[in-house]
């Protein structure tokens, strides 16, 4: 009995707590949270089922929107739009027919709500910021250049010029930051955002204007109009500028002492988590209602490097917070296929061949942003790498409060919770994860780590090939957006996915069709650990099937609309609509020859 009164004494102050939470948080809330001692009633479903069945019908329905001929592609773009296609989009579709590009307009989503702020200011103003970044492709009379030889900018170069013919005259800035820059605060947003709204409209026919202006009538106000870069370290206070004023980020305290056990507070998941999982992923991936992110997850606590600005700057990047006015195209590390982020090699290991223990492995280094022995603590790598753990797990039940981690949730009704010593004899058996560097900020300390090595080994590395031998493979965030995403989507095995950055994909996955969703706390992970890889020692099946299904459906899509091919469909799209916007006649320009 004894183990039990020690777990009883660890849990039920987390329990009381949570509950307390759900209570405020909650009131109004449809879900029905069932307190932990109900767990011996009645079976029921389980809140995953009720999420994989809902993800088919959502991907139907985005399946049912393809259009098939130049014609349709406009109309839906009209519709969804509210503007005509920018000139150019009859090339832009032949380019795409000729790639057997899947055509839904919603694909393209992330497009129109990265540049739609940008309809709100005066092309010339645009046009002066681009001059404020160092970083920049050139093209002229359909050639791109760059006098950069960044490798980032010089793998973009590659990508755009693939497209080059099709584009007018324009300049590109770029991120050369993992970091993305731009954080222009929410009132100014949706200042620009309404000001856009008011002049987008569907010009008629006679009106419109088929052609980009020339470079010789442009104009610039203001030679780069002096952004300021700001530099503060403490980015949560540049970020939640990004959020509507009334949002729990903005009104929240402001933690400033990382040097402790951060608070999980779960209460903040509910609005995007139905039964404790994440049901509206985008919304997951937003931080501005939970503001206890700000001491979980690196970016908030201290990146490695910030260079932020508060003006409208038009900056194309890789990946950037829900709240970053940056522009998105595709990663260069995407667009390179390096093998370290692929695995190519590997991917196509059949589910049947991959070992049954463990399930899920993870490598990585211990990065998020500059770790500290004053900030670690609130760190998402070092968080998932310490509950995973089974000596960590074994100290928590025996009484040891975890330092940078909260112990199981009730809400999940885990099996391994229901008898002394199981979950880290479970954890043991079915996960293999662990950093492969601490990233020490006292760099002469050799592969040990004076603040970190007490909670971790640095563990032999395993190449993304071998990785694919397992059947679950976490994906978190580092200093920024996982490069090895992309590598895990294509693969046969099944990525379980939490983040906060937006890439330009966003719009053609669907969670629990092609990916496992996770929340950035992880409080979920041993339930979704549990559901797919089941728990051998307690009886509890797996839904392996499961797991394969999404796993495949998640490759077969990937070889769909996620090719290099599918990139530079983006790339051509975004940069058209980039030329119009800062076009002096944006208003009325566009594609009608469907319309004769
Ligand atoms: C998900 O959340 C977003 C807000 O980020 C909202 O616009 C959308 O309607 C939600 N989706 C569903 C299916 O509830
Ligand atoms: C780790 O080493 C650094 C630099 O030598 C020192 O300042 C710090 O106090 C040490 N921390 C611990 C926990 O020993
Ligand atoms: C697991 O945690 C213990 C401390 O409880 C630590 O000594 C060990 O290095 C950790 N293992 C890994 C793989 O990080």
């Amino acid at each position: 009995m004894a183990p039990i009164r020690r777990l009883t004494r660890i849990l039920l102050p987390a329990v009381l707590l949570t509950l307390t939470l759900y209570t405020l948080a909650n009131l109004n809330s449809p879900f029905t949270l069932l307190p932990p001692w109900t767990t011996t009633s009645t079976p029921s479903k389980h809140p995953i089922d009720q999420l994989l069945r809902s993800a088919d019908a959502d991907f139907s329905a985005l399946l049912a929107k393809q259009t098939t001929t130049l014609a349709s592609a406009a109309a839906a773009y009209r519709k969804r739009r509210g503007r005509h296609p920018p000139p150019g989009f009859d090339q832009w579709y032949a380019f795409a027919a000729e790639r057997n590009v899947v055509m839904v307009e919603d694909f393209w989503d992330p497009i129109y709500h990265d540049l739609e702020p940008f309809w709100g200011e005066d092309p010339a103003v645009i046009r002066g910021r681009v001059r404020d970044v160092d970083m920049r492709i050139v093209v002229r009379d359909g050639k791109a250049e760059t006098g950069s030889d960044w490798f980032w900018t010089q793998i973009w170069l590659e990508m755009i010029r693939g497209v080059e013919k099709f584009l007018p005259d324009m300049e590109i800035a770029l991120n050369a930051m993992d970091e993305p820059r731009v954080v222009v605060p929410w009132e100014e947003v949706e200042g620009y955002v309404k000001k856009a709204g008011k002049g987008r409209r569907v010009v008629e026919r006679e009106k419109v204007v088929g052609e980009f202006g020339r470079r010789e009538e442009w104009t610039y106000m203001a030679e780069g109009t002096g952004a300021v870069w700001e530099h503060e370290k403490h980015y949560w206070l540049i970020a939640r500028r990004g959020c509507p004023p009334n949002s729990a980020a903005r009104k929240a305290p402001v933690v400033t002492d990382f040097n402790q056990t951060p608070f999980i507070a779960s209460s903040f998941d509910l609005a995007h988590m139905r039964g404790g999982y994440v049901a509206n992923f985008t919304l997951s991936t937003s931080f501005c209602h939970q503001p206890d992110l700000q001491a979980l997850q690196g970016i908030f606590v201290e990146p490695l490097s910030v260079s932020a600005t508060a003006s409208l700057v038009p900056i194309f990047g890789g990946s950037k917070l829900g709240v970053n006015n940056d522009i998105l195209l595709p990663a260069p590390m995407y667009w390179n296929e390096e093998d370290r982020f692929t695995g190519a090699e590997g991917a196509g290991i059949p589910w049947a061949d991959k070992t049954r223990s463990p399930a899920a492995v993870w490598r990585g280094v211990a990065t998020g942003g500059r770790n500290r022995e004053e900030n670690w603590r609130s760190f998402q790598r070092h968080r998932f790498v310490a509950m995973n753990n089974a000596s960590q797990l074994h100290l928590a039940e025996m009484g040891e409060p975890p330092v940078n981690f909260a112990l199981t949730d009730p809400r999940y009704r885990l099996s391994a919770t229901s008898k002394p010593g199981s979950l880290p004899r479970w954890l043991a058996s079915t996960t293999d994860i662990a950093f492969t560097d601490l990233m020490c900020a006292h760099p002469d300390s050799g592969t040990s780590c004076n603040y970190t090595s007490p909670f971790f080994t640095p563990t032999d590395a395993i190449p993304m090939a071998q990785q694919f031998r397992h059947r679950i493979l976490p994906d978190m965030d580092g200093n920024s957006f996982s490069g090895r995403y992309l590598g895990f989507l294509r693969s046969t095995s099944l990525p379980v996915k939490a983040t906060l950055w937006r890439e330009w994909h966003d719009a053609r996955l669907v969670a629990w069709k092609h990916f496992v969703p996770m929340d950035s706390r992880f409080g979920d992970w041993y339930g979704i650990l549990e559901y797919f890889a089941g728990n051998e020692e307690l009886g509890v099946e797996g839904h392996d099937e499961a797991a394969e299904r999404i796993a495949m459906d998640g490759r077969e899509w990937a070889a769909k609309v996620l090719r290099r091919e599918d990139m530079q469909v983006y790339v051509l799209r975004v940069l058209l609509e980039y030329a119009r916007v800062v076009d002096e006649r944006r208003d009325v320009m566009g594609w009608v020859g469907d319309l004769v």
